[in-house]
């Protein structure tokens, strides 16, 4: 099991998930789902190396390095928190 943590919350969820979908329950705002709107744009606090690597989405909206797009990430284990 994985775990994702935002400043108020943490939940455990498999190896593997999409956080799309846990992100947003978790409060993170969301717009387009598909990496074009930049509202999901999160800094990652703590777990980076567990996510999947950016996205062709992420690269073109050249976020800072520090940052993930939560619909295009990936988590395959250990814990990821972010500041939201
Ligand atoms: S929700 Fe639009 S970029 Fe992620």
């Amino acid at each position: 099991m994985a775990i994702f943590k935002t400043n108020d919350e943490e939940r455990e969820i498999p190896d593997g998930t999409r956080l799309e979908e846990t992100a947003e329950a978790m409060g993170v705002p969301f717009g387009c789902h598909h990496g074009v709107c930049g509202a999901c744009i999160v800094q990652v606090l703590e777990g980076m190396e567990n996510l999947n690597p950016p996205t062709e989405a992420e690269d073109d909206f050249e976020i800072e390095a520090d940052h993930r797009m939560m619909c295009q990430c990936t988590i395959s284990g250990g814990t990821v928190q972010v500041d939201a």
